[in-house]
């Protein structure tokens, strides 16, 4: 079972990377990382690589990296990296990748190749794309994070057109949890939930105020 609201993390600086982490840390046992390749979407983020340990912090979380990159498969090794090899602990460190339909590489091959090394795979869908094309990847994932902005930026206002996806997901394929990513706040998380969601990720309506910490708890105390 996942927390319900999940904190983002959209930076290209990996000083930003740690603050947010470390003002977390002991807040929120699970981070959305967001990871652009400047291909995929315009922006360029950090790099996996800056969540490391000892002073990326990446480990003291449960990770949720959400790959908006051309070619995921590129970025297992690292996301695998970000576990304590020595802990062996499956609670710290990437917990879900989550790998976007829209990308040219080989999802299929991608997808099959993160759940052979113990990764929940989740796969990403922009605003555009039906639900349909999950019948594909179904067997192969465990869970769908609705885009509910286009991707690359964070503060753009939520498409409630996304929403329609939720209960049509949950009629085809209802093994799936449903995530909902972009555009999340206190004006629409609870028509989020309502429509079935289980979790939602939040970015600039945590991040973007005087106490992201107090922001997070009391849209959690929303659900
Ligand atoms: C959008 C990212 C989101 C973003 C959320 O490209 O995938 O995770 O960080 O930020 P807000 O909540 O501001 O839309
Ligand atoms: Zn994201």
């Amino acid at each position: 079972m996942t927390q319900k609201v999940i904190p983002a993390i959209l930076t290209s600086d990996p000083e930003d990377l740690r603050a947010k982490l470390q003002l977390f840390k002991a807040e929120s046992e699970w981070m959305h990382i967001d990871i652009m390749d400047g291909k995929f979407v315009s922006n360029v983020s950090v790099s996996v690589r800056d969540l490391l340990a000892p002073e990326g912090r990446g480990k003291d979380f449960r990770l949720e990296i959400h790959l908006m990159v051309q070619n995921p498969q590129a970025y297992l090794k690292d996301c695998l990296a970000t576990r304590d090899p020595a802990k062996r602990d499956k609670d710290r460190g990437v917990g879900r990748i989550i790998v976007h339909q829209e990308a040219t590489g080989d999802i299929r091959k991608a997808l099959r190749e993160m759940k052979a090394y113990g990764l929940e795979v989740g796969i990403a869908l922009n605003p555009a794309t039906p639900i349909n094309v999950l019948a594909l990847h179904a067997n192969d994932v465990a869970s769908v994070l609705i885009m509910g902005v286009t991707p690359g930026l964070q503060g753009q206002e939520f498409m409630p057109s996304v929403l329609e996806k939720i209960p049509a997901i949950k009629k085809d394929f209802p093994h799936l949890q449903i995530g909902v990513d972009g555009g999340v706040g206190e004006e629409n998380i609870s028509t989020i939930f309502q429509a079935g969601a289980d979790y939602a990720v939040v970015g600039s309506k945590i991040f973007a105020t005087q106490d992201p910490v107090e922001a997070f708890k009391k849209l959690e105390e929303m659900l």
